[in-house]
């Protein structure tokens, strides 16, 4: 029997605690995660591996009590099967060996390989066999979330060669001087996500989440000209071809735009710790799921502040929508490298007891 509460909260049924899951719940604040990355060798060797992406993607999962496992791998896949050249230079994060600086290179740009992401389909068949099998692991019958990055947040790598730049002026200034360049990565990127997440369908993945880091770096017009547009034909296409398939579409930045990313009919929407998620759950329509929002940097400070905003996120949830229903609980970003595993399981307990008393309460 699988653990349904994460998708019955993406479906508007009832649960009796709020399911719970992290951004990068599988990584570098994990000590046997940095263990297995070292036996592998780098980063993209460790994705790499359908047995070791499986074992990294199950660690999280034996520790603390979460309602979903997310695929190891990366967004930035996409790209390096098209021939960009992935590494990860250590402290640096992200570089490619051949960034789209010029007309010629980005005319020449085609869809994703997807044979050379196979490892990818791989290690979603091996982790949905560990979670449905291994009777040894706690997480056995949870689900499974499969991701891509969005067009724009991908073209943003794309271009711009690496990720630490500074709010990746470059290619907003290629985006403002010769749109029609960057309006055709975008075209092949939507192209080479929709074929990407349908494959992560058909090996297996419960729900598929879309990671639009960037798109708050816009104003609302170029949000909706270059990212969202593109997000939604994504959502209309996979729905057509699996409508059974839940998707939730998270934009970093995006709490000002909810009306305009609820239009598009996502199944659930990510947001940050920059809107309140109570006045979220106002604007957002009864139709469509919430994920968030706790900021990720209050699992770095005390423990009593770590009780107390848990239990003012789901009070501000709760006090909107009565019904217990519609809301996964997550931070607002990606859980920092820096993070004690101790306040993660502060964090997690407090909110399935808070929410469990919450729910009797009704
Ligand atoms: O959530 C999970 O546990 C699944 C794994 C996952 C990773 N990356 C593993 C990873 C997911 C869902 C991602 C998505 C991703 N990758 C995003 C979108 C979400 C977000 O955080 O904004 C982005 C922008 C990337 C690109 C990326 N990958 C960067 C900028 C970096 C380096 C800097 C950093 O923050 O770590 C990565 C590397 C990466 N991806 C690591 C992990 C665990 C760390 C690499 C390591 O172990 O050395």
């Amino acid at each position: 029997m699988l653990n349904t509460s994460f998708l019955d909260a993406l479906a508007g049924k009832p649960t009796s605690y709020t399911p719970l899951w992290l951004m990068r719940q599988a990584g570098r604040y994990l000590p046997e995660y940095l263990k297995t990355r070292q036996l592998a060798g780098s980063f993209m060797d460790l994705a790499q591996n359908p047995s070791l992406a499986t074992q990294v993607t199950l660690q999280p999962l034996d520790r603390y009590d979460l309602d979903a496992a997310i695929l190891f791998s990366d967004i930035l896949t996409i790209p390096d099967a098209m021939g960009l050249g992935l590494h990860f230079i250590a402290g640096e994060g992200p570089k490619f060996n051949y960034p789209l600086q010029s007309e010629h290179s980005i005319k020449n740009l085609r869809t994703a390989d997807m044979s050379k992401l196979q490892y990818v389909f791989d290690a979603v068949s091996s982790i949905i066999k560990a979670l449905r099998n291994n009777l040894t692991v706690q997480s056995q019958r949870l689900p499974l979330i499969g991701f891509s990055g969005s067009p724009f947040t991908l073209a943003c790598y794309m271009i711009e060669g690496s990720g630490s730049s500074n709010n990746f002026e470059y290619t907003r200034s290629i985006m403002y001087s010769r749109s029609d360049l960057f309006e055709h990565i975008l075209e092949i990127n939507t192209l080479s996500v929709i074929e990407y997440l349908s494959l992560q369908i058909q090996a297996g993945v419960n729900a598929v989440m879309i990671f639009d880091t960037w798109g708050g770096l816009l104003s609302q017009a170029n949000y909706i000209k270059y990212s969202l547009k593109y997000i939604q034909k994504i959502i209309k296409t996979l729905k057509e071809k699996y409508p059974h398939i839940p998707c939730i579409v998270f934009t970093k930045g995006g709490g000002v735009w909810l009306e305009q990313i609820s239009a598009i009919q996502p199944d659930a929407i990510g947001v940050d710790w920059t809107i309140d998620i109570g006045k979220a759950r106002k604007i957002v329509p009864n139709s469509i799921s919430l994920q968030g929002n706790l900021d990720p940097i209050v699992l770095r400070g005390s423990q009593e502040n770590i009780i107390m905003q848990t239990k003012d996120m789901l009070d501000s949830y709760y006090s909107v929508n009565r019904n217990l229903s519609r809301y996964i609980a997550n931070l607002g970003h990606g859980i920092s490298q820096h993070t004690n595993p101790e306040n993660v399981a502060i964090f997690v307990d407090t909110l399935k007891d808070y929410s469990k008393t919450l729910i009797k309460l009704r």
